[in-house]
């Protein structure tokens, strides 16, 4: 309570908590660690043997997810017959550099051998829980986090389960099944449901979300929910992207970004970046943040260049607005320009609110800034003021410049403003990272 009431009160008060002499953690590994959480990478084990690429996991990342060979079809592609060569590979390489491994993932409908759809109902519930146990079993104890359901969920408004050999034959009882298994198996390992498309409130999180308070209610087993958040024109960073992890960590489960890579490039990906981060570190309860591989040319949508690093291992302008949103610098040495957006709401109205981001530079002088914000859909921006404004094809994504001249002095504050006509949505708009 005491510490609680400190953090409130130096919040209102305006003084940064972390400012003064130490230098400013300077990989995303150490900076997230300074925020109480991992910061991890999806690896493949055919890549670990390239030198930028294992030097750049190895610098800059605090946990692995292996990025496919932990799935059924490589860890049990017979059955009752366990490969675990490429598996063991990434997890012994995690462990002598002091990474975590997340576990990816137990019970999916893809990546699936075939053998397992055509078993009949019986020897399918045998054989799904002895691979839940055989896996998690050699894994013990090396594992902080399994995905032991990914994706049973359908998209759409309809909020049903996906047709998969697990639902059709054994019912809906079978994600209740599959982690009482893996509670057994592994207890110390946190257990969680992992998706994508459910990165913001709609029927898909829906739900997932009364999945979770359900078992939460009688007791089944499960610690955690992963949102992959595979993001791009199609699937934006939704607006309400924090509160849809806020209401899934009130239900009594830590969150976790667990496949995160954004389609684009510049400063509109390094600002929906920055809100991703932003918003974890706004939830307490979310432990940690995974992107979807090291590098563009390896992702697996390597063609929307969606991660950190490119595809000669440069850090990109979205690297640099994760380590800064992290409070890290690659700057040298707390002298390097940074800057802050906050959100207000202004005035309201029955059809529309105006909405005010107040930028602020850091401790240097700035030349220049940019940010972004982001409406919920059908919300429109009518006006702004005090800025320059464009917009991504979604329509839902400004990003603001200053009008002429962006100078501010250090700790200097200068505000912009914008209209929204709510067309029936009140959500506050989602405040992207400032970029200098
Ligand atoms: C993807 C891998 O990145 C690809 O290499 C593979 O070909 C297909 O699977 N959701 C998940 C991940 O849970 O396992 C998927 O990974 C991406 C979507």
């Amino acid at each position: 309570m005491v510490t609680l009431g400190m953090a409130g009160l130096l919040a209102t008060a305006g003084v940064t908590v972390l400012a003064g002499t130490a230098e400013a953690a300077s990989t995303l590994g150490s900076a997230a660690a300074g925020k109480g959480r991992y910061f991890g990478a999806a690896v493949a084990a055919n890549h670990l043997g390239e030198s930028p690429y294992a030097t750049t996991l190895d610098t800059e990342f605090s946990s692995v997810t292996p990025e496919n060979e932990m799935k059924w079809d490589a860890t049990e592609r017979t059955r009752g017959s366990f490969s675990f060569g490429s598996a063991d590979q990434i997890v012994s390489h995690a462990q002598s550099k002091g990474m975590k491994v997340r576990g990816h993932t137990l019970v999916w409908h893809s990546q699936l051998p075939s053998w397992v759809g055509g078993l009949g109902t019986a020897d399918l519930r045998t054989a799904m829980n002895n691979h839940i146990t055989q896996v998690m079993q050699h894994y013990k104890g090396k594992i902080h986090s399994w995905d032991v359901v990914n994706e049973a969920f359908q998209d759409g408004s309809s909020g049903a389960r996906r047709s998969s050999p697990f639902q059709d034959k054994l019912g809906n009882g079978f994600i209740e099944e599959a982690f009482r298994t893996a509670r057994a198996a592994d207890p110390a390992a946190k257990l969680c449901y992992n998706d994508y498309n459910t990165d913001g409130v709609n029927a898909k999180s829906n739900a997932v979300y009364n999945l979770v308070k359900d078992f939460k209610a009688r007791g089944v087993p499960i610690d955690c929910v992963g949102f992959q958040s595979h993001l791009n024109s199609a699937s934006p960073l939704p607006g309400d992207y924090r509160a849809n992890l806020q209401r899934f960590a009130d239900l009594g489960v830590d969150v976790q970004i667990t496949e995160l890579d954004i389609a684009g490039s510049g400063t509109a990906q390094a600002n929906s970046y920055s809100s991703v981060v932003q918003s974890c570190l706004a939830v307490s309860r979310c432990t940690g943040i995974t992107v979807w591989g090291v590098t563009d040319k390896y992702s697996w949508r390597a063609s929307s260049t969606p991660l950190l690093f490119d595809g000669n291992y440069a850090k990109k302008s979205a690297y640099t607005a994760v380590l800064n949103a992290l409070g890290g610098s690659s700057g040298g040495g707390g002298g390097s320009a940074t800057c802050t957006a906050t959100y207000s709401k202004a005035e309201e109205w029955s059809d529309r609110f105006n909405g005010k981001v107040t930028i602020t530079a850091g401790s240097s002088a700035i030349s220049s800034w940019t940010t972004t914000v982001t409406l919920t859909s059908p919300q429109k921006v009518s006006a702004t003021w005090n800025g320059t404004p464009s917009w991504d094809s979604s329509g839902n994504v400004m990003t603001m410049k200053p009008n002429g001249n962006g100078t501010l002095a250090a700790g200097a504050s200068t505000s912009f403003g914008f209209t929204v006509m709510k067309n029936g949505n009140s959500a506050a708009p989602v405040v992207g990272g400032c970029a200098v």
